[in-house]
């Protein structure tokens, strides 16, 4: 017998939309290999949510949210006066996947989702920064006392195992230090500018028009979204207590396709790196800036719109995973990992 685990989403964007997605197309995967049966009973949004204990019809759902960019009167399930929170609340999920937009200050909506699912002993999976970049110790310790698992891989890095890594991979090591290429717009841009000969503009649009950056690129090429990522996989991973606007900070807006070629030409590659390093006093160190890289360093040959990472531990000495899609598919691809591994752990 199938177990069957009842789903909720709250946030029904690209991201959102790609997971339901996948739970339909990889449905009979999931038995087969992990006896397990995804079933959709809510999905929140802001304008209006649906729900049903009986479950909805992701593919149906998903049509109707493109057609008319709400669902709050989808038919039979619509309940138009739900935010996300009234979901969490009414609902009898066993975890929430948490889509919702970013807000790096406060971390709502997605924290106080976090919080009441948490509490009402719900797992939760999340793709949202926003609540662990200031209350991830509180909302593990949350976590912790009513027993469930919070799982944030598609918040640091999603296809790019990060968290996993450091986790799972390096337990028992003390990590020392972080670097990583860790925004797949900036090192798709920086790609393009040095084997297409794009200009700065001509590379950024596309990585608009493929769904790479974010609604508002600014958070990509001033090196913010590489700032969170890395707050997010210190404080996880090194036991820090980094905000993003501790970390020194240079994005590759003022790089021009003169400086890709000269790096280039000196047998360098320009990459947006990421570091936080644990100082002999103990205190964190970190920056973002756009670094030449020589070709033998791990992370110079993660290209296009790629990411990597490298720990430096004490035990392991240095452990580089890169690749990984960065894009709606590939976020939601991590979300369904980490759902897998709460409640299929090899
Ligand atoms: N826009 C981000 C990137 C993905 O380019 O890597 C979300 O963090």
């Amino acid at each position: 017998m199938a177990r069957n685990i009842r789903t909720i989403i709250c946030g029904f964007g690209k991201v959102g939309r790609n997971f339901a997605r996948l739970m339909e197309s990889k449905r009979q995967m999931l038995l087969q290999r992990y006896n397990l049966n995804l079933e959709l009973v809510g999905v929140g949004e802001l304008q209006g949510s649906v729900a049903s204990p009986r479950g909805i019809d992701i593919l149906n759902l998903v049509d109707y949210f493109e057609t008319h960019g709400t669902i709050g009167y989808f038919p039979g399930a619509g309940k138009p006066e739900w935010a996300g929170i009234d979901l969490v609340h009414e609902s009898d999920a066993d975890v929430l996947v948490e889509t919702t937009p970013t807000n790096i200050q406060t971390g709502e909506p997605a924290l106080s989702h976090i919080r009441l699912a948490l509490s009402r002993e719900m797992n939760v999976v999340s793709a949202n920064k926003g609540p662990f970049i200031r209350s991830y110790r509180f909302l593990r310790s949350l976590a912790n006392d009513h027993g469930v698992a919070l799982k944030l891989s598609t918040a640091a890095a999603a296809a790019l195992p990060t968290l996993d890594v450091a986790q799972t991979c390096l337990a028992g090591t003390e990590i020392r230090a972080i670097e990583g290429v860790l925004n797949g717009t900036s090192n798709f841009i920086l790609s393009r500018m040095r084997t297409e000969n794009d200009s700065f503009d001509e590379a950024l649009a596309e990585a608009q028009r493929l769904g790479i950056a974010e609604t508002d690129p600014t958070l990509d090429i001033e090196g913010y979204d590489t700032a969170n990522k890395l707050a997010l996989i210190a404080n996880v991973s090194m036991d820090a207590d980094l905000l993003p606007e501790n970390v020194d900070r240079k994005g590759i807006t003022e790089m021009d396709a003169d400086q890709v070629r000269q790096a280039a030409s000196e047998g360098k590659i320009m990459r947006l790196v990421g570091r936080a390093e644990i100082k002999a006093n103990g205190k964190i160190h970190a920056r973002v800036a756009p670094e030449a890289l020589s070709p033998d360093h791990p992370l110079a040959n993660i290209d296009g719109s790629e990411k990597g990472i490298t720990y430096t531990t004490d035990t392991m000495d240095r452990v580089t995973v890169m690749g990984g899609k960065s894009d709606p598919m590939g976020a939601a691809a991590a979300l369904l990992k980490d759902l897998i591994n709460i409640y299929a752990a090899p």
